[in-house]
């Protein structure tokens, strides 16, 4: 190769580099260009990322007490409704302690809830505090039970309670036959709390499916004790129902024979009056009364099985918790919740808008059906 052409061939080789290094640096360019893009996207998102979660809507959530697994399963399928959709959720519980509740729902308001649920421990305690909630505008929805004499209350989902007392008599009316003229039972009366709203209208319903049966003498109470003041039991404790029975049994029965029926408004209180006859020494199925309950607690179920309860009106709290969190969805996306009864809830201020679900008596008839095949007990929660 000679000089000239060895030069002429390393300028076309600089040229040839020179275009690929500025190939090169263009699409790097373009990469960092395309990349930084990226950057900026992924930078953006997760912003967004914040900015949603700082909006992020909070559900306060007030349960009562933890000690039956009705109201358990109430906060767990409530957490369960809201996080689905997206919420976050501060969930509080007041064991019982009205006080408690009371600071609770003062906190919740103060610190950014959106909107408030609530299960009272006492009615007609939390009118003072919900006032502060009105003048936040924060609804306030009353779950299960209705919160009293307070215009904050936005809406009220519940069960339809006059149904539980209805069902409750129907159950006696129908397993003694005392449409057809049977008669002569013994029976005892175990109502609600007299603090719960619900407590009333359960046994005024129950009572005007029996009291005719009471009037003609197919019904006793050989207790004499039939007025709510009588019967009702304090914050639905079984506690409280045991000693009551005890008391009866003794003094009433000469602890020698149960009554026919001991009628009692929920599962926590039916629990107290079969350890009560136990204590007696009468034992389920034999010389045993019938013993009638509400919620479907775990313990009335298991209690069915053995025989020691007749039947409770079973309220599916899945059914009511996502009733709830529709209504929420509403609230928040500008659309009239669906309710189903505005007249019933008068909370002595005003009547307050409410959906109704409707209860369902499980017996061993139907226990499988309702209880095992929906998946809301599995076998072995029931000892089966
Ligand atoms: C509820 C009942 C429950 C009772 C005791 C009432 O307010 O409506 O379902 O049995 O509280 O917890």
């Amino acid at each position: 190769m000679t000089q000239a052409v060895y030069l002429k061939f390393v300028m076309v080789l600089g040229v040839v580099c020179m275009k690929k290094f500025f190939l090169i640096i263009l699409s790097s360019f373009i990469f960092l260009a395309l990349t930084g893009c990226g950057v900026y996207e992924e930078v953006n998102h997760n912003a967004n990322d914040v900015r949603e979660k700082t909006k992020q809507r909070i559900i306060g959530i007030l349960m009562p007490k933890r000690d039956s697994l009705r109201w358990t399963k109430d906060g767990d399928n409530l957490r369960y409704e809201f996080e689905k959709r997206g919420y976050k959720v501060d969930m509080q519980n007041s064991e019982n302690d009205t006080q408690r509740q009371q600071d609770q729902l003062k906190y919740m308001i103060e610190n950014g809830a959106d909107i408030i649920i609530v299960a009272a421990v006492d009615s007609e305690a939390l009118a003072e505090v919900l006032a502060e909630a009105k003048t936040k505008n924060i609804p306030v929805i009353a779950y299960d039970r209705l919160i009293m004499n307070t215009d904050a209350v936005s809406y009220y989902v519940s069960f339809d309670n006059k149904a539980v007392g209805r069902l409750l008599g129907e159950y006696i009316e129908n397993t003694f036959g005392l449409n057809n003229g049977a008669g002569n039972f013994n029976v005892e009366f175990f109502a609600g709390s007299v603090d719960d709203n619900n407590a009333r209208i359960v046994n005024d319903s129950l009572l005007e499916v029996l009291q005719p049966y009471i009037d003609n003498g197919q019904l006793n109470i050989p207790s004499g004790q039939i007025d709510f003041d009588q019967t009702t039991i304090y914050r639905w404790r079984n506690e409280e129902s045991n000693k009551r029975m005890g008391n009866i049994l003794e003094n009433v029965y000469g602890g020698q024979t149960p009554p026919d029926a001991v009628i009692c408004a929920s599962d926590s209180i039916s629990s107290g009056v079969i350890s009560a006859l136990e204590a007696y020494g009468f034992r389920a199925p034999d010389y045993w009364p019938i013993v009638t309950g509400q919620d479907g607690d775990v313990v009335a179920a298991r209690n069915i099985i053995t025989g020691k309860q007749s039947m409770t009106i079973f309220k599916d709290t899945r059914v009511l918790s996502a009733k709830c969190a529709e209504m929420v969805d509403d609230l928040f996306n500008g659309n009239i919740p669906d309710i189903n009864d505005n007249m019933t809830y008068d909370n002595g201020e005003i009547i307050v808008p409410s959906y109704l679900c409707q209860p369902v008596v499980v017996t061993k008839d139907n226990f499988k059906e309702v209880f095992l095949d929906t998946g809301y007990y599995a076998p072995e929660d029931v000892g089966l």
